[in-house]
């Protein structure tokens, strides 16, 4: 079970890693002048690749934990109301990786409407999510 939870916060940690970085390119993306094509192409590709990769690490970190959770029963039954408020705000960060896929279809079509001083409020959501997942797995406040 160790080596699950090891490896599951190793994935964690990079999906996180991808989530914290990418919305930072799409600062850089609304701050990008009119005539500056190449600028903007080169930060279209790093948010692409940079995307898929953090997709790609999602997977066995969402994977890992559900082995934890329905594999070897932790956070079910009684006195395990942390693990359903930690699967409701893991369900906000998969809807936040979605929101990042949005805005970069937007940017790759040219019709991003928000401009640098909202990407970076929105840069900001998955360090509340990952402040509040990791002290209710490590707490368990209830
Ligand atoms: C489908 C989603 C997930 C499930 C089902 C899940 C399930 C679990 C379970 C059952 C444990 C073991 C808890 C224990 O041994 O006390 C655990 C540990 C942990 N999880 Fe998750 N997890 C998920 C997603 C996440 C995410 C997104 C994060 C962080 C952003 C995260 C962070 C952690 C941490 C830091 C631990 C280690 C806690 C400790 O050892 O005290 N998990 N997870």
């Amino acid at each position: 079970m160790l080596w699950v939870k090891s490896f599951h916060i190793v994935f964690v940690v990079s999906w996180f890693a991808g989530l914290f970085y990418l919305p930072r390119i799409f600062v850089n993306l609304a701050m990008v002048p009119p005539q500056s094509i190449a600028e903007r192409e080169r930060l279209i590709l790093m948010s692409r690749k940079l995307l898929r990769f953090t997709t790609l690490l999602a997977v066995p970190a969402l994977a890992l934990g559900l082995w934890l959770y329905l594999g070897y029963g932790i956070g079910r039954g009684p006195g395990s109301s942390w693990m359903h408020a930690k699967l409701a705000v893991v369900v906000l960060a998969i809807g936040y990786h979605h929101a990042c896929g949005r805005l970069l279809a937007k940017f790759m079509a040219n019709h991003n409407t928000r401009n640098h001083v909202w990407l970076r409020w929105f840069n900001e959501v998955p360090v509340l999510l990952l402040v509040v997942i990791v002290i209710l797995v490590v707490v368990k406040p209830f």
